[in-house]
């Protein structure tokens, strides 16, 4: 579907974001043919930029960073779209100036006054920002125009911290016309956990306690947090990624078949799967958090957190968090959730393991069946987009030897479509009011309320254990494992 008629407005139109992933992805958007005609990019922020300095910049950002080849018909058509308004976020003028070249955007370009704000701002600065565009009547759609506002994390740092939030949101801005991105759920790999699950007969049948052991959920990166720490440090791995990302993977791998797509019914199921979902205990032996040392990745020499620019020398922020999850309904009881995600790891992967119990009899000479492990599903989020099925096969000779094989389905092999960037289809859905992908308030809050236990755990605990750049974490993370008789995988 295309775009209808709107303009967009980014506030921290100079910051990594916006040149990265948004610039990139609208142009990407415009080049597939799913922007309106009239389309309107407005940056809003500090500098003493022109209209033609604005458009400079979006210029290189695309050309760095967007997927699709730069074709000059398509830039000339957005770059006639694109304005830049200077400005504090404390200056009501700035906000009059804001509404009067929104105003003359409709005008000249016939956007019919639908505007999206994508506040890619820290979020102590959203509260003067929607106050302002409140007070320049920019806020309140009505019949015929709709508002809406885009907002990245951090939700919070704490349950208490994200109601307060939401609170000074939805003070200005009703619920449905929020868009929290979680940009996990614009992944393809992501969106095809619904498919996998609810389009085939095969899974379903065994996606349950009585056949699953337990299921890993890992994401994995390699690399380091250099340049980050004004964001990073004092946040943490769970805050950044388990609250948003991982604890959206679970739900989606946990959840009950919604009655529809309709987003109220996923959004329902999401909601009633994450109400069920707590820590296990207790919280010294199910979890496990880390910190990384210098080390060696991919032949190079890099350093631990604590020598990273900007991190204070006794941070005891995590670059390594491990926890066990149980999900209490009558699908899951009993069957263990690990996640773990960490920075400077092996390499960068992302992906849910469900690794199935033993067959409960092997008709089999014992030594036949040594390297036979657990069968297991394997969503492989990324890089290498797929999924793997793997289970016991006879080895070719005289004997009845089993061991594992892999079956894979590649992205890449069985499709010839592209999959958009996951800020490209994001982005298309905020403009088209398409909220099934954006989690809504009481996901956000209960994704606190599952993670607080173990966020004041950790503060009451001390400092993370090291762990060397390049490896698998804290040698904590393993021995969490093994103290259930499991294993984490490789991957
Ligand atoms: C972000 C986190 O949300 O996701 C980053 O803040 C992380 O710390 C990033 O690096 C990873 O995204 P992706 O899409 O590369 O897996």
């Amino acid at each position: 579907r295309i775009a209808g008629p709107c303009a967009l407005v980014i506030f921290g139109v100079t910051g990594d974001l916006a040149r990265r992933k948004l610039m990139p992805a609208i142009y990407d958007l415009a080049n597939r043919g799913l922007l309106p005609p009239g389309f309107a990019l407005v940056g809003f922020a500090r500098r003493d930029w022109s209209d033609e300095d604005f458009g400079k910049i979006v210029h290189d950002a695309v050309r760095d960073h967007s997927r699709t080849p730069f074709r000059e018909d398509v830039w000339e058509r957005l770059s006639e779209g694109l304005r830049f308004v200077k400005g504090t976020f404390d200056d009501p003028a700035a906000f009059q100036e804001l509404a009067n070249t929104l105003g003359t955007l409709e005008r000249e370009r016939g956007t019919g006054g639908n505007h999206g704000f994508y506040l890619a701002i820290p979020p102590d600065a959203f509260p003067v920002v929607l106050k302002q565009l409140s007070e320049a009547g920019l806020a309140q759609s009505n019949d015929d125009q709709w508002r809406r506002v885009v907002i990245e994390k951090p939700f919070g740092h704490d349950l208490e911290s994200a109601r307060e939030l939401n609170a000074v949101v939805n003070e200005v801005f009703p619920e449905d016309t929020v868009f929290r991105i979680d940009h996990y759920l614009g992944k393809e790999t992501v969106q095809n956990i619904l498919a996998l699950r609810f389009a085939n007969q095969l899974f379903d049948p065994i996606w349950n306690a009585h056949y699953v052991d337990h299921v890993q959920i890992t994401m994995a990166e390699d690399i380091g947090l250099g340049g980050r720490a004004g964001y990073y440090d004092g946040i943490g791995a769970a805050r950044d990624v388990i609250q948003n990302h991982l604890l959206q993977l679970l739900a989606f791998t946990a959840m009950e078949e919604p009655i529809s797509f309709e987003p109220s019914e996923l959004q329902a199921e999401k909601i009633k799967v994450l109400s069920a979902t707590r820590l296990a205990q207790p919280l010294d032996e199910t979890t496990a958090r880390g910190q990384y040392a210098g080390g060696w990745q991919g032949g190079t020499r890099v350093v631990g957190l604590l020598e990273e620019e900007g991190f204070s020398k006794d941070s005891t922020t995590e670059t390594f968090a491990a926890i066990t999850l149980e999900v209490d309904t009558r699908r899951w009881a009993g069957v263990p959730f690990y996640l773990r995600t960490g920075k400077r790891l092996g390499r960068r992967v992302t992906e849910i393991a469900v690794i199935f119990k033993r067959a409960p009899h092997l008709p089999f000479d014992q030594t036949m069946t040594e390297e036979l492990g657990q069968n297991a599903l394997v969503i492989r989020v990324q890089p290498d987009e797929g999924v793997t099925m793997r289970f016991g096969s006879k080895v070719p000779g005289s004997s009845m030897e089993v061991r594992d094989v892999n079956m894979d389905f590649s992205y890449g092999q069985a499709f010839t479509e592209s999959s958009p960037e996951a800020y490209e289809r994001l982005i298309l859905d905020v403009l088209l009011g398409e909220p099934s992908l954006f989690p809504v308030n009481a996901e956000v809050e209960l994704s606190w309320e599952i993670l607080d236990p173990v966020l004041e755990h950790w503060a009451a605990d001390g400092r993370p254990e090291p762990y060397e750049a390049g490896t698998w974490g804290p040698p904590s993370a393993d021995e969490m494992m093994h103290r259930t008789g499991r294993e984490w995988r490789r991957p």
